[in-house]
């Protein structure tokens, strides 16, 4: 496996690509570069079945799906997070239900999520925001207690770590994203982790349209089958969530690559925590306890300046010759979405009590965060420019200081 520090996508993308070109979408061998993928993946995540998907949100949305969660159920999120993570639950007919974050790591928090369940709680989808694992061992005895299942949302968190564990091998399934933003790209594209058997059976099936000859472990049909005009296809009804070939290959490559990727967005992390640390009084990176591996999808800080606004200090960054910061989003109950309920009819299997709870005050800490939080990115392959940046930072942190 070559390790390569130099730049974002290697050559191998380029080979496999090629190669799925070359053969016409059909591989002499019979193996695809889903499957290659799929066990790849797996295999650095000492997971037993990976299932490839055409983005991040598929996944989610399948894996509850599989879960058999529907109408009337509830399903515990965090609203700091990109809005998919919420979005999964309505596309499964289900009712969202937020739960409030940690002041300082700014994950999920076990006490919050422990306050809203109720008997209509199937299950939490725990985010791993900005790389970090949210405290997961209280969440996992929550969910024991009350038969509830857990999902890992870890877009943004590959080969973290938590008390020495893999996040994504914490859950029951978890969930990653190939999106263009992520540690690892293919454009887009997604996949999820399980240990379950009869969970990877149940996700697959609906990745694939309910095939009948699809499995954990199989992601095709065979042409016997699909010829027989007496094949039974679809033993339940699915989605085509399935990730091109060509998003396969890339993806695949990256994952060969996959400890050299995550590094990197390490290594800027600690550029800028050491450029800025005469401002973490006021200035406040994202707090990564002893027992935790951040993976860094961008590195975070909370502006608590008494008079220094999000806006003037970014101004001010940019001014000084600053970029690739972000403010947070938007805090999902706080979109227009749930304001308007323009929720694409879905706001029909939401009760008027849950309906009540989406407005201002509902989840107190992360709107105190979302109005305060600036990521910088860590996706640099030239480290001069994110020495450059972090100097750039620290020079525009001193003028307020
Ligand atoms: C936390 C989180 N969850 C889910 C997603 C959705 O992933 P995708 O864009 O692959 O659907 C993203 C980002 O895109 C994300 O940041």
């Amino acid at each position: 496996m070559t390790q390569d520090l130099t730049r974002r996508i290697g050559a191998n993308e380029l080979i496999y690509v090629q190669e799925v070109l070359r053969t016409e979408f059909r591989s002499s061998s019979g193996s695809t570069f889903m499957r290659r993928l799929e066990e790849a993946f797996a295999k650095r995540f000492n997971s037993t079945y990976a299932i490839s998907f055409v983005n991040g949100t598929a996944t989610m949305h399948s894996a509850l799906e599989a879960m058999g969660v529907g109408p009337g159920d509830e399903v515990i999120v965090p609203p700091l997070t990109m809005s998919a993570t919420t979005f999964a639950v309505l596309q499964a007919n289900a009712t969202p239900v937020f739960a409030d974050v940690d002041p300082e790591t700014f994950q999920i928090d076990p006490a919050s999520i422990a306050a809203r369940i109720t008997p209509r709680t199937k299950a939490i989808i725990t985010v791993a925001l900005y790389g970090l694992s949210p405290d997961m061992d209280p969440i996992m005895t929550l969910a024991e207690k009350h038969g509830l299942k857990v999902i890992e949302d870890n877009a943004e968190c590959f080969l973290g770590q938590y008390k020495g564990r893999l996040v994504g091998t914490l859950g029951h399934c978890s969930s990653f994203s190939f999106q263009s933003s992520k540690h690892l790209t293919s454009g887009e594209g997604g996949i999820v982790l399980t240990e379950d058997l009869e969970l990877a059976e149940n996700i697959r099936k609906v990745q694939s349209l309910g095939y009948a000859g699809v499995g954990a472990t199989k992601a095709k049909i065979t042409k016997k089958d699909i010829q027989d005009p007496d094949y039974p296809r679809h033993v339940t009804m699915g989605w085509n969530y399935r990730m091109p070939e060509l998003c396969c290959a890339v993806a695949l490559a990256q994952t060969e690559n996959i400890d050299a990727l995550i590094q990197r967005r390490i290594d800027v992390a600690n550029i800028f925590t050491e450029a800025t640390r005469e401002f973490h009084d006021w200035f406040v990176p994202q707090k990564t306890g002893p027992e935790y591996v951040n993976s860094f999808w961008t590195w975070v800080c909370r502006n608590e300046h008494p008079s220094v606004s999000w806006h003037k200090l970014r101004d001010a960054f940019l001014v000084n010759g600053g970029h690739g910061v972000y403010a947070a989003w938007k805090l999902t109950y706080l979109e227009p979405m749930f304001e308007k309920l323009t929720l694409l009819g879905r706001e029909r299997f939401i009760s008027a009590e849950n309906i009540s709870q989406y407005k201002a005050g509902l989840c107190p800490v992360a709107e105190h965060l979302q109005k305060r939080l600036m990521q910088f990115k860590t996706n640099y392959w030239d480290i001069a420019q994110a020495h450059k940046q972090a100097e750039i930072l620290r020079k525009t942190l001193n003028q307020f200081a």
